[in-house]
Order: structure tokens, then sequence, then C-alpha cells
């Protein structure tokens, strides 16, 4: 062995030697911090966010070949890179040098917003590039999987990459050989694709080509180092921990016997995780490099034999190949293990992830597992004794001693037998989101039927995710063996696996019915898939399936896109100069595609800086008897704890009305509460210390972490909000008839890719001091740090250059911990930075309210609604942040379009023991919204009308009031309805979906349109106030300053697009720098979609002054005019409204709970559009994000109020395979002037509500589904409506099967709040 190696490495070209590496540096922070090279970002830590992807290339020396592969810069040791040459974003172009086509186009077809995503996806495309220069549809999507954005929904970053594509423009769908050009979409050919007379939102013909030759070589350096250097174990040692890199497969074992607790770290996929969120530590890491053996691919007699070392994606590749060679009957196992490898997790982990540690962690979801376990696998094990075989059976997998792995002994190879004549295998999984989810269960299943004859002479079963590691369901398979393929058997079969395969009520990760109904629900689709087959095999003896069953074995999930985008192009009078109304890109676009845009976290490490971690409580209520600071105070780098005490005289502060401590040593109130906070020298030394606060509790009574807890303790921040609008109580009185009903809906995450951001940088001269934060309210930051340090607000100097998102969760919060960070940094005259992990910021910041909605509706039995009563709870956690004004508007927008002539609407903020829940986009309309309308769909199931009727009964004709008695034109609401029936082709597609369900059994397609009335305005005229500097410089460059964020909204690009025009001059002579307390003094907080609206009438205020007087002066808009009596029930609280209608189609798999979303569309009366593009990618990624409210997006809380869901792994936001497969959004052309910036409307908000159209798309499937099974009653659906709950609503004979725990008797995994 080498004693000390040393690490050779290169990095976008550049070699890189590390002589005392430490081997727990994974390379992201060693890319971020080491190098300066803050393009590749911090998502997640957890390779479930894609944020950090970088390219791998590897040069073989057998082979002569480099492999290029993407992966996750969070999961890789450094260590692991000897010899490899990575690739960041930097490396790919930059401003400076050249600009990539990637970067170019992802750019120019707006395919980034706040752009913190933006570098992993360019790195995703360029790798896919690089092995692909002309990628197919599937391979683009399929490469895009791994990443997250939460801003654009994916449809412009898919648009971008589809120019790449050898043919693009149509949705390369090659069902019946004909794609949607020649088609029409549905077949439905009177939809106009596209509209030909709308402009394009970029234009192609500008995109620099893509020449493959142009790209970075792989570095001869390495090259040779690969060929010529002897091959020995390399051995770095770090402080704490040894890592050992052998070469060959002898020095390998002997690092193992000498070491045999020592994990060999292929992937790191599975350790890695392990090591960060579970806090298992390795003193030494055995990590094999470049061992042939581990890598064969050996075809034989009997099957397939892979190395443990190759990669998942090497194994997918290898076995697409092989199943082109081969004939069926020999790859059913093959076929079965690809399925899986097509959804396991994302490109990046695929190619990490080794097929032995696959094997060898024994993941309880394990995909691959349970299809290896029934396909009869065998693992071939070396150690210094020799080789051996074992079965990759129950017994190795449930880790029987005798039956696994021996110390010493390293897994080599696997053998995957073919399959044979009469053997079929089958794989199933359902998750939460179709890709890049761990599953809920899954499933490998198999059966041998020896010479036809339709008897099972062998059935092997396997489950992943209902028990601690992959359950066989062995003694079911035996008693079914010689048992003919037929519905008794089949009877017989779930009965027996249900029995066998049992899982308790409080099973961890919950769930418990819908595992239980999937254990079987998939034996079914087994049964149906075999019969089917043996129908072909043999049509005389086996009669097959009935035809309506047929469908339930397709497949769901089509991954080919496609979207159109009409507006209405500018004036052609207008000057060509001028850019107001054009689609003009994103002003960061480019600096986002580069990874050049600097976020808070990726300003460099300043002298003497700090870092602050903090120390959460882990009880919901409770008092805190002591806390013991002096492990963590001795601990090497610590500087110092940050307790209450410090903050004597200044630990509280309130933004609305109720002030809110920020450190809490004496009683806790939620888990998640900020206690204390260790500042130390470096990150790693911060969080390592904060571990070490040992804190001894006393629990507290009451714990209140539901509504109906909240209800029944009457734990309110205040009396009810009420509205009361006519005579409710005298119209129930006069209607046909009366409905009751409520609904529950789940709260969200914000889960903006860059984590909360913080650095607070003291002045050292009279107590100034420049905060630089990831915000939407610098002014708020600036009070709550001035207060906390006790000096003038003129001191603080607050600056945002941009947010990598936002979505409403970053003032509150923010600011207490701002203001924590700044107390530090005073106290200790040094910087402070402070940026949260993924899990923590999850843990701490709250998000949207869950809400329960409860409902009395008085009809006509033609649909009319007489007279409504609503009631709305949202939870609202531990403090009141902004629960009461999310109330509020919720109950000023409940009407939504309709005018209900009497209705009384009252509204209460619950107070319980979770994190403060605080606002996100639409600010109580997405809860409020979806429960009228539940209501409304409900009153229409009475009436035995279709919802859209009684919608369009009921909603707001032309001129009339609203219930707050603020007149409203609701003209456009009509216009976008009926523009958005005839674009959808509503009529035509509601009868095609009713053929398709009468033909169909286990498949069913549902269709809904709603429409959306969103007043726009912040509901007080101080609120509304908006300030603009414009400085005019002597050789004609103009510099724009605003008090708005920018935080993905565009809103500096309309800042500029708004000067431009005003000083008629090109936006080139304009530029915008970030925003600052300096520059403009009291902004607002960015939020409730009216800041471009706001700042926009500012610069334009400014900049027409400024013209004739001055070259440098402020613009200031006094904000429109608003005001709310709540007294009388009275006011003017919005400046505008906002139309909108959407209508979408869904598809549902009845016996899973699968959903794919096939087609929506979108009709938005927005004004003139000051940028086109903008707006697009606004709606557009406002729906994604409801649609992920709405469906797939579920908080998962313990019992004892503790958030399970705290990652991208276990809290899934939609991502690109959840976008519709037609995506269609268009602009009423503009009919109304009025005072806003250029008669624009604000657009941040409103399309979140439209993504509920999915979950009355989806909730009109299941009532089909309900129906034709005889269930007629009344159909309760909550919302988010995930697989679970699609599932155990389309109730059938598997459903009834199951066994049910009473209520009460056991203590559940998790608790709805
Ligand atoms: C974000 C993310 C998403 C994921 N999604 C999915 C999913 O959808 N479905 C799914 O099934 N899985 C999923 N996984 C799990 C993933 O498949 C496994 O983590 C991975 O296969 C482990 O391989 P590895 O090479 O990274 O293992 P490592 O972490 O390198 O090693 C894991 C273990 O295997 C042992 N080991 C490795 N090789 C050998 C060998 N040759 N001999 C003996 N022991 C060995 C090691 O000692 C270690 O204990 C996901 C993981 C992540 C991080
Ligand atoms: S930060 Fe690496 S995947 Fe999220
Ligand atoms: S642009 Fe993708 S996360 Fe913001």
């Amino acid at each position: 062995m080498d004693g000390a190696a040393e690490l050779v490495f290169c990095v976008n070209g550049r070699k890189v030697i590390e002589k005392n590496v430490d081997p727990e540096t994974m390379l992201l922070p060693y890319l971020r911090k080491k190098l300066q090279l803050t393009g590749t970002k911090y998502g997640c830590g957890g390779g479930g966010c894609g944020a950090c992807t970088v390219m791998i290339s590897r040069y073989n020396p057998i082979t002569k070949r480099i492999r290029h592969y993407p992966a996750n810069a969070c999961l890789l040791p450094i260590c692991s890179l000897h010899g490899a040459a990575v690739t960041t974003v930097e490396g790919v172009g930059s401003t400076k040098a050249r600009i990539h086509p990637v970067q170019e186009r992802i750019a120019k077809c707006h395919g980034t917003q706040c752009g913190f995503c933006t570098p992993g996806m360019v790195m995703s495309i360029y790798t896919l590039l690089r092995n692909h220069p002309e990628p197919t549809l599937d391979q683009l999507t399929d490469a895009l999987g791994g990443n997250l954005c939460r801003c654009t929904g994916y449809r412009p970053i898919i648009d971008a990459c589809k120019t790449f594509c050898k043919t693009s423009g149509c949705c390369q769908s090659k069902e019946n050989g004909v794609c949607c050009l020649d088609q029409g979409i549905n077949e439905l050919p009177e939809f106009e694709e596209g509209n030909k007379t709308s402009p394009k939102l970029f234009s192609e013909e500008e995109f620099l080509p893509l020449d493959p030759t142009q790209e970075l070589i792989f570095p001869p350096e390495l090259m040779i180092m690969a060929e010529k250097q002897p091959q020995r174990t390399r051995v770095f040692v770090g402080d704490r921990m040894t890592w050992i890199s052998p070469v060959t497969l002898k020095e390998l074992l002997e690092a193992k016997v000498k070491y045999p607790q020592a994990p060999i770290v292929m992937g790191n996929t599975s350790v890695g995780p392990e090591v960060k969120f579970k806090g298992a530590f390795h003193p030494v890491i055995i990590s094999p490099d470049c061992i042939e053996e581990l890598s064969v691919v050996n075809h034989a007699d009997d099957g397939l034999t892979l190395g443990a070392g190759l990669s998942l994606a090497q194994v997918k590749e290898i076995l697409a190949e092989v199943i082109q060679k081969l004939p069926e009957e020999k790859t059913q196992t093959y076929h079965a293990l690809l399925k899986h490898l097509g959804t396991l997790a994302g490109c990046q982990i695929r190619n990490m992830a080794s097929l032995g540690g696959h094997i060898v962690s024994r993941h309880l979801d394990s995909d691959l597992n349970p299809l290896l376990a029934v396909g009869n696998c065998t693992l071939n094990l070396l150690s210094k004794e020799g080789e051996r075989q074992i079965p990759l059976n129950e017994q190795f997998l449930t880790k029987c001693p005798s039956a696994d792995l021996k110390p010493g002994e390293i897994l080599v190879s696997v053998n995957i037998p073919y399959s044979r004549k009469w053997e079929f295998v089958s794989a199933f999984r359902q998750a939460q989101r179709q890709q890049n989810a761990l599953a809920i269960v899954n499933s490998g299943m198999r059966v041998f039927f020896g010479a036809g004859g339709g008897i099972i002479r062998e059935l092997s079963i396997a489950y992943g995710g209902v028990g601690p590691t992959t359950i066989c369901a062995k003694n079911s398979c035996q008693k079914l063996i010689g048992r003919p393929w037929n519905e008794e058997m089949l009877d017989a079969a779930c009965r027996l696996i249900l029995d066998e395969v049992s899982l308790p009520g409080w099973a961890p990760g919950g769930k418990v019915e819908f595992k239980r109904t999937l254990v079987i629900s998939f034996f079914f689709k087994f049964y149906l898939k075999v019969s089917q087959i043996l129908k072909t095999m043999d049509p005389v003896r086996y009669p097959g399936l009935a035809d309506k069953y047929e469908s339930a074995l397709e497949d769901l999930h089509s991954r080919n896109h496609w979207g159109t985008s009409k507006y209405q192009d500018v004036d052609p009078k207008q000057l060509p100069q001028d850019p107001i109304g054009r689609p003009i890109m994103h002003l960061s676009g480019i600096k986002h595609t580069t990874g050049e845009a600097i976020y808070c976290d990726d300003m460099p490490v300043l002298d003497g800086e700090l870092f602050l971690a903090f120390v959460t409580s882990s009880r919901a209520h409770a008092e805190i008897v002591s806390i013991d600071l002096s492990e963590a105070l001795s601990l090497p780098g610590v500087v110092d704890i940050v307790t209450e005490e410090d903050l004597r005289g200044v630990n509280s502060f309130g933004l609305l009305g109720e002030p809110e401590k920020l450190l809490e040593t004496q009683e806790v109130f939620c888990v998640g509460q900020l206690v204390c906070a260790v500042v130390a020298d470096s990150e790693v030394q911060a969080k390592r210390a904060a571990k070490r606060v040992k804190i001894v509790y006393q629990d507290l009574e009451p714990v209140i972490l539901t509504i109906e807890e909240a209800i029944r303790h009457h734990s309110f921040f205040h009396g009810e909000r009420k509205l009361e609008y006519g005579n409710v109580d005298e119209a129930f009185k006069v209607v046909d008839q009366i409905l009751e009903g409520e609904i529950h809906m789940g709260g969200q995450e914000h889960f903006y890719m860059e984590t909360q951001s913080m650095l607070a940088v003291p002045k050292g001269e009279d107590q100034e001091m420049d905060v630089y934060v990831s915000s939407q309210f610098p002014k708020y930051i600036q009070d709550i740090v001035a207060a906390t340090l006790k000096v003038p607000a003129n001191k603080i100097m607050c600056h945002v250059k941009r947010v990598g998102g936002a979505f409403g969760g970053k003032v509150t919060k923010t600011g207490i911990m701002a203001a924590i960070t700044a107390f530090a940094a005073n106290k200790h005259g040094r910087p402070v930075r402070c940026i949260l992990e993924r899990g923590e910021d999850m843990l701490i910041t709250g998000g949207r309210h869950p809400y329960l909605g409860k409902y009395k509706a008085g009809f006509m039995n033609d649909g009319r609604i007489l007279a409504l009563d609503v009631e709305h709870y949202c939870n609202g956690g531990a403090t009141l942040d902004e629960s009461l004004f999310v109330i509020e508007i919720g109950l000023l927008k409940v009407d939504n379009a309709y005018k209900f002539p009497n209705l009384r609407f009252r509204g209460w903020a619950c107070r319980t023991n979770l994190p403060s829940n605080t606002a996100l986009r639409g600010f109580g309309f997405p809860q409020s919204g979806l429960i009228t309308e539940n209501c409304i769909t409900e009153v229409a199931a009475k009436c035995g009308l279709s919802p859209e009727k009684v919608r369009m009964m009921n909603m707001y004709k032309e001129i009339d009031q609203t219930p707050y008695k603020q007149e409203i034109d609701a003209t456009n609401l009509t216009q976008c309805w009926k523009e958005c029936m005839a674009t959808s082709s509503y009529s035509l597609r509601k009868v095609a979906v009713e053929k398709f369900n009468s033909e169909n059994y286990w498949k069913k397609k549902g269709l809904a349109m709603v429409p959306l009335k969103f007043p726009v305005g912040v509901l007080s005229t101080a609120a509304a106030q908006a300030a603009a500097l414009v400085h005019i410089y002597l050789d004609g460059s103009v510099l724009v300053t605003h008090g708005g964020i920018e935080m993905g909204q565009g809103v500096h690009t309309k800042m500029i697009q708004v000067a431009s025009r005003e000083l008629r001059m090109p936006m080139s002579n304009v530029h915008l720098r970030g925003t600052s307390t300096e520059t403009v003094p009291n902004a607002n907080v960015s939020g409730g979609s009216v800041v471009a609206d706001l700042n926009g009438l500012a610069v334009k205020a400014q900049a027409a002054f400024d013209e004739s007087i001055s070259l440098s002066a402020t613009g200031y808009f006094r904000g429109y005019e608003s005001h709310m009596n709540w007294e009388t029930g009275e006011g003017h609280p919005f400046e505008y409204f906002v139309f909108g209608a959407a209508c979408s189609e869904v598809e549902i798999d009845c016996l899973t709970g699968a959903h794919k979303n096939i087609r929506t569309d979108i009709v938005m009366d927005i004004g003139h559009s000051i940028n086109p593009a903008l707006d697009v990618g606004q709606i557009e990624g406002a729906f994604i994000q409801g649609m992920g409210l709405y469906t797939i997006e579920e908080l998962k809380y313990s019992p004892q109020g503790v958030l399970y869901t705290r990652g991208p792994d276990q809290y899934k936001i939609p991502a690109v395979s959840d976008v519709p497969t037609e995506l269609h959004v268009s602009f009423l052309p503009p009919s109304q002037n009025s005072n806003t910036l250029y008669s624009s409307k604000g657009l941040g908000e409103p399309g979140v509500f439209l993504g509920c159209s999915v979950f009355f798309a989806i909730h009109d499937a299941v009532r089909a589904a309900r129906q034709e099974r005889g269930l007629l009653g009344p159909l309760k659906l909550d919302s988010p409506l995930t697989p679970e709950k699609i599932r155990m609503a389309c109730e059938d004979k598997f459903t009834k099967m199951i066994p049910r725990d009473e209520p009460g008797s056991y203590v559940p995994w998790n608790i709805p709040v």
C-alpha cells in the first residue's frame, strides 16, 4: 500500500493535486469553497435534486474508451475521483469566453427563472449531448429526471433541449405511427396547433450550432497516468477517516481482511446518505478503483453474469442490448429489470450507484432485489479463502447470517439466469411520483408453467416497501403450486398473500391500507398479464381477458411532452427598439446557465468568517429544564453559542401584530423552534457542535397538532373573521336542496431551490453592518437586525442580489435568523454566515397552511346556488406569522368566479404546536378556491349535472358586485371560459372521455375545467407603495434600482424594459444591480403578484421625471387605493382582477392509484403583457406548483409533531415526468385599459389555483370508476389527491379484501394535520 498518496484529478481541464486530502470531503463543498467554482449548487445534499450535477469522465486503459456520465457532486467523495476529469458548469462555457449552445438555448428559450437549478440542468443535458449529440426525446426526459426545478414547470427547459433532438416541434408520439401534427391532438382534428398567428417566444434561427469537436477533451495527462502508472493501492488519511483504494482484487481482499467492518464504497449513494443524514461514521472506507473483475459482463449458457462494480446505468445499457439479441422467452427477467431501471432514481444516481452496492445495501424499497430474488439470481462471492456462490433469496435479503456475506468476503458478480419457455416475470411499482421517487410498494413476480398446461409449477413473489427489507411471499407461492391459472387461484392467492405479507397499522411509512391493497392489486395485474400471454400462446385453451380489462396492463406514462403558447404580438406600429410587450429573455438568463449568477452563498469566504448553525427543539410542547452547552463549547473551532440570555431585551420582534421570540430557552411550542445558535470557525465544526448541545425537556400539555384538535381546544389566534352578504338563513328556506360537506387540504413546502442563506458583515466603524441575505423583504431584515443590535436602521444595509426562489417563504423566519446571525457577527466583530441545510430549512420554516373547509350550500335543482355558508380553518402553527392575513385573503377570495347571492364566510387561524406556517404563492386562495370548487362539484353531483355546467351557471357575468361590495366587470371571465372551452375542445373530449371510460374498467379518464377570478392587491395602500432610483451617467448609460426583489419572476427584466421605453434608449444601455436598502429605502415585501406592477410604476414615474430635469432622482408610486373594513364587510381591497380558466384531462390507474396528466389548456386574461415569455413562464410555473400542491406534495408529521418529510427523497415536488403531456397556454387579447403598468396584470400567483383542474379531473375519473362499480353515493376526496387516495377511492374487490384496523387500536406512524 502507498502510505501517503496524492490525489490527482482534473477540474475543467485543470489538474488538481491534493497532498493532504480529507477523505470526508465531498466534491460539492470542495468545488464551491476550495476551488471557488460556485456554479455547482447545493440544493439538498442527498442526491435528490440535481442542483449539484457535474459531468465525470473516466478513461479505461483496457477498453481505451472514455465514459462521460452525470453525477451528484454532493455525494461524490473526492477521494473517489483519482484519475477522473470533472466538468462543472464553468467548464462548459461562460460569458467571458464562449457560451455553450446548451447554455444559450436554455436561456433564450426562457428555461430559467430564479436560475438556481439551471447549472444542474445544463450539466445533465450537456452530458447527454456528449454521449448522444442528437438525442431522442426519451433520452432527454430521462436525462432531466434527476433534476428538480421549482420555478419553470419544465416546459421551456424541455423546449430548449428539444432543439437538439433530430425531430423537434412535434409531440414525437409514435402512437399509431402518426405524430400529433398529422392527427390532431387526441385525434381531435379541430385544434389549431400553436395558432399560426401567434409569434414564437424564441427564435431557433439565431442559435449557435452544436459542434461536438469544440468540447473540452479528456485531459491527456490523465490518460497517460492511467496507462502508465504502476497500479497500487492508494491510501488517504484524514483526521477521522482513512480511505483505501485498492486497484486489484487481491489488494481489495487484503484490505477487507484487515478492515472487515469497513464498507466497500462504490457509488456512495447508500453509504453517503447514511453518513450525512443518519449520523453513521466509518473510520475506514475501502473503495475499489477500476478493478476489472468487478466490471465483467459474461454471457454464459445459463444466463448473464454482471460485475458488482457496474453502475446501474451500465446495467441498463447492457440489458437493453441483450434483449435485442435474445429471444423474448429468455429475457423475461431482463425486461422486468429494465422497466424498474427506467424509473429508479435519476440519471445521476443510476450512473453512480453500483449493482453490488444496490444488492448488498438491501434497502427495504430496493427496486431490483425483488426481481433478482424471484429471478433466481446467484451472487458470486470471493474472499481470501476462495470463491463461493450464494442464492439471492429471502434469507440473504433478511440478512440471515448463514446466507449472508462473511466478514472479509466481497461480492464480485451476479448471475441472472435466462428465463425459460412458459416462464413469465413482471415488475410492479407505485411511488408518490412517477420518476425519481422510492417506491411505496414494489414487486417482482415470476411464474413457470413447465411445458404449458397452465398449471403452476413454480411461483415466486417478492415485495419491497412492506417490511424492513424485501419480503418474499414464499409460503403463499408454495401453496399455489399445482393450481391452474384461473380466477379461483387468483382469489386464493390474494388471501394467502395478504395473510403472509401482513403489515401492522402502525407500520413505518404509513399508508398501510394502500400498501395492503397494492400488494394484491399487483398480483392481479400479474394475473392479467400472464393470462393475456397464455391466450396469445394457446388461444384455444385460454380464453384470455375481457376487452375492458386489457388496458389494465398498459403503461400510463408517456414521456414525450409538447406545449404551445399563444399570445398577442406587439402593435406593428410600435417602434422596433421599444421592448415592451416583447418576449425578452430574463436579464440573468445567460448568467444562470453559465453559473456566473451570484447567490448569497456564492459570495467568497471573508477574512475571519464564522459559521452559525441552529439548535432546534425536538419537542412539540415542552418546558426546557436545562441546556448543557459544555460539550459543544469544548469542541475545536467553536467560538460561541448564542442563547436567549445573550438577546435579553431584544429577543422578540413583530411583523404583524403578535411579536415573535427569536430564541426560546424556557418553553418550546413546536419541533424545530430555534433554541440556540452555535458559532464556529467552519460549517462542519458548527454543525458537529450543534449536535452536542444537550437539552432536557419536560413535556407539557396540551399538544395540539391538527386543526380538529385546535377546534376542540378553541385554540385560535383571534376571534372569527366574518363576511356576510345577502341573507343566508332566509335563502336556505327557499332552496330545493341543501348539502353539507367538508374538505381537508394538506399544506405545502415552499421548496425554493436555494435554502435560507445569509451573511452578516460588521463594517468595524460606527456600528455599521452589511447584511447579504436571500430574502423577499430587505426592509424587514433591516428593521429586525437594527432592533436586535439596538442601532438605528441607517446603520444596517441589507443587500439582495437575487433570490434562488422564495414563493413567500423568505420573509418572517428569514428575518429572525438574519437577526441572530447579525447579533453573532456584531458580538464577535467578525462576518458570520448561516446557510440552512435542506432538512433544517424544511423543519424550521413552515409552509402553506393546511386547511379545513366546511360548507353548507342551498341550491335549486337546476344547479343555481342561492346560499352558501362556509367555514375556513387554517393550521397556523405555533406563532401568528401571516396566518390571520392568509385567512382574510382566503375569505375575500372564496367566491372565486361565482356570484353567490347570499353567503356567509367565517374563518379562524388555529394555533397549534407545529412550526409556524406562512405566506406561500397564492396566499390562502389555493385553499379557499379548492373548497369552493369542491362544493360546486358536489352540488353538480346532487343535481346530476356536469360540474362545468354548474360552474358556468353560477359565474359572475359582466358588471357585478363582489361580497365585499367592490365592483367587478366579469366580461373577460366569461371570455376566458368560452375560449378555454373552445381551445380545449371540451365538448368533444368529454364525449371521448366517456367513451374511453365505458370501454375500460381498470383505467379511467377524467376531464375538468375550472374558472379563475384572482383579485390582485395587498389589502392596504401603504403596502402597495414602491420606489425606484434611476441614475443617468454622462456616457449615457443608466443605472436602475428599485425596491422589488428578483426571485425568478423577472422583475428586473421588466424594469429594464420599462426604463428603456420611458427613456427611449436601448435596453443594453440600462443596467440593474441588486436590491439594497441603501439605494431604495423602505421598499415593501416582494410578493402578491404585484412586484412588477408597483415597482414598474415607480420606475416609470421616475424615468419620465428624470428625463426632463435631473440625472439622478427617485421615483415613487404611492400605491393603489386599497382598504377593507371587516366590521361592515365592505371595502375596495383589490386593484383589479386577473381572470382565467384551465381545462385538464387525466388518466388514472384504478389498481395502483397512478395518474397521468394528459393535457392542460390554460387561458388567461392578463391585459397587455409587458413580457409574454416571462408571463407564460409565471403561469406555467405556478400551474405546475399548484398541480404539485393538489396531487403529490404531501407533508407528513409524526403523532408527536415531528416533520418526517425533510428532503426531496421524502417530499415530492413535480418533476419533469409530471408535466402534462400537452400544455397549452394562451392569453386573451387585451381589451381593457387600466391604470396598471401599461395595462398589464400581475401574474405571479393566480396560476397556482389552476392546478386544481388536475385535482378535479382526477376526481372525475374516480367518480367514473365508482359509478361503474355501483358506488353512487357522495365522493369525498381530500387534497392532495395522491396515488393512495385515488387507489383507495376506486373501491373494488381488492380494497374489500384487505384487513382494516380499528381506529384507536394502534398509534399510526403519521397523522394528517
Ligand atoms: C437520491 C436517491 C434516489 C434513489 N432512488 C432509488 C430508487 O428509486 N429505487 C431504488 O431501488 N433505489 C434507489 N436508491 C438507492 C440506490 O439504488 C442505492 O443507494 C445504490 O444502488 C447503492 O449503490 P452504491 O454503489 O452507491 O452503494 P454504496 O453506497 O457505495 O455501498 C453500499 C453498501 O454496499 C456494500 N457493497 C458495495 N459493493 C460491494 C461489493 N462488491 N461487495 C460487498 N459489499 C459491497 C458496501 O459495503 C455498502 O455497505 C436511491 C438512492 C438515492 C441516493
Ligand atoms: S445537492 Fe446534490 S442532488 Fe441536491
Ligand atoms: S429556475 Fe429552476 S428552481 Fe428556479
